[in-house]
């Protein structure tokens, strides 16, 4: 992870309040994509909203650096991440079998298109 905030275009958000740092995110922008490399909240503060808050946050923060579409990937069995991911607009994109060890899993590669707002001035 500190390997992927020296990347040019990395953007890494905490979530953190008197208590303690709950969760982070990490994500990078090259040109118009941008990917989600990491999110997780401490298992002691999910459910919270904390999560999704991170989320808008990181996909604000690719809107403003230029960024059209978002990637991601995300183990076939993480209903939780899944769910959060859906929640925000989300969408299934592809399949890449086998890219996860320990233990191995298929990954879901899910994707969002950031479209902005438009302001029509008449
Ligand atoms: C995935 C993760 C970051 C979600 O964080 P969180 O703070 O618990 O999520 P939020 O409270 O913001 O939830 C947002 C929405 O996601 C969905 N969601 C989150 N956790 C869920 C769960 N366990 N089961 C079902 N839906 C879930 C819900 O739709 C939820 O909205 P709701 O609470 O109004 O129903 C957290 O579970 C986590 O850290 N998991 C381990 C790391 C991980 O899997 N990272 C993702 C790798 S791709």
């Amino acid at each position: 992870m500190l390997e992927a905030l020296g990347w040019s275009g990395a953007i890494a958000l905490v979530s953190e309040d008197e208590t303690g740092i709950a969760g982070y995110v990490l994500g990078r922008v090259v040109v118009d994509q941008a990917e989600i490399l990491s999110i997780a909240i401490v298992p002691g503060r999910r459910r919270q909203g904390l999560g999704r808050q991170l989320l808008d946050g990181v996909l604000a923060a690719m809107m403003q650096r230029g960024a059209g579409t978002v990637w991601l990937e995300v183990r076939a069995s993480n209903e939780a991440a899944q769910a959060m991911y859906q929640s925000a607009g989300f969408s299934a994109a592809g399949l890449r079998r086998g890219y996860y060890r320990q233990p191995p899993e298929d990954a879901l590669v899910l994707r969002r298109e950031l479209a902005a707002a438009r302001v029509n001035p008449t």
